[in-house]
């Protein structure tokens, strides 16, 4: 197990480059990734754990191949109810599993951006293009490389901001929400998915970098979340913890929980501290 310690990692661009390189290798085909489950990333069980997240079992089967690698923690396409002719922005696209689910959604009249900042999952998530074409017959999908934290795109012309177990993983988590507020229209909405804590992690989980890359050691407080939301001038803001995902990967016996496990008091389990989100808000209207 890797015990290089997170605070090596402190400064942006340093986080930045260790996510880059981890997701790197797993958009290959390496192992570890959200939620930390090895054994299921990027394998053909991911549709499995995709599925538990109330992806319905058709729309992953009309997904081109490489999209699905397991590395979500949330369903925000059905959070977000989106409209056919809306411009979405997914950001992490990854492997592309969220954005061409909107595409079909949002139609030929829409568009659905994906970015994301590492080169290897941008190539697969466009690997994955000619397929979306050739089965729906659309052309309204396309993946950008950058940071969520300065996106690639201009200000006030989305409707809705999607992401997909993300945002933990961002060193400067204020200022993606600024950048969220500064791209969606007035009267746009966001609608996140997540991994949040219900209260702090022990120092040695917040400093293991599988569990930075695993999407724990960089979620913070659900409060904190609302309080950036707030302050990035986002309204009717709701938060909703959906304890089910983390309980699942701890029944597992997931190996990443398995290590968080060892490291948590006695008689506390990760669901006690971890959980996924769902996180939507909106730009008040100009
Ligand atoms: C856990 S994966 C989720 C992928 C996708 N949303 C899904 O559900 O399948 C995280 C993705 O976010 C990207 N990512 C992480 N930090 C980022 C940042 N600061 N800016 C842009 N992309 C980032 C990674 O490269 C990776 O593709």
């Amino acid at each position: 197990m890797n015990t290089k310690h997170v605070t090596e990692f402190e400064d942006t661009q340093s986080v930045l480059d260790q996510v880059r390189r981890a997701y790197g290798a797993i958009a290959g085909g390496g192992a570890g990734c959200c939620g930390g489950a090895t054994s299921h990333c990027g394998s053909p069980a991911a549709g499995a754990v995709t599925q538990r997240l109330g992806y319905a079992a058709h729309e992953l089967a009309a997904l081109p191949e490489s999209a699905d690698m397991g590395l979500s923690c949330g369903n925000p396409t059905a959070l977000a109810a989106l409209k056919v002719g809306e411009t979405v922005l997914d950001l992490g696209s990854g492997g592309g599993l969220d954005c061409f689910l909107a595409g079909p959604k949002v139609g030929a009249a829409g568009r659905v951006i994906g970015v994301d900042l590492t080169p290897e999952m941008l190539a697969r998530a466009r690997r994955g293009l000619a397929d979306y074409r050739a089965r729906t017959g659309l052309d309204n999908v396309e993946f950008r490389l950058g940071e969520i934290e300065h996106l690639p795109v201009a200000d006030g012309t989305v409707d809705v901001v999607i992401s997909n177990c993300v945002l933990n993983l961002s060193p400067d988590k204020p200022q993606v929400w600024r950048e969220i507020a500064r791209v969606l229209r007035p009267a746009g909405r966001v609608a996140v998915s997540d991994l949040a804590l219900l209260r702090p992690l022990p120092d040695s989980i917040r400093g293991m970098v599988e569990a930075l890359v695993g999407c724990v050691a960089g979620a913070v407080l659900v409060e904190d979340t609302r309080e950036m939301m707030r302050e990035a001038g986002l309204t009717d803001i709701r938060l909703t913890p959906k304890p089910g995902y983390v309980g699942t990967l701890d029944e597992l016996r997931d190996p990443l929980y398995a290590s968080i496990v060892e490291q948590l008091p006695a008689g506390t389990r990760p669901s006690d501290y971890i959980t996924s989100l769902e996180a939507t808000a909106v730009k008040p209207a100009a």
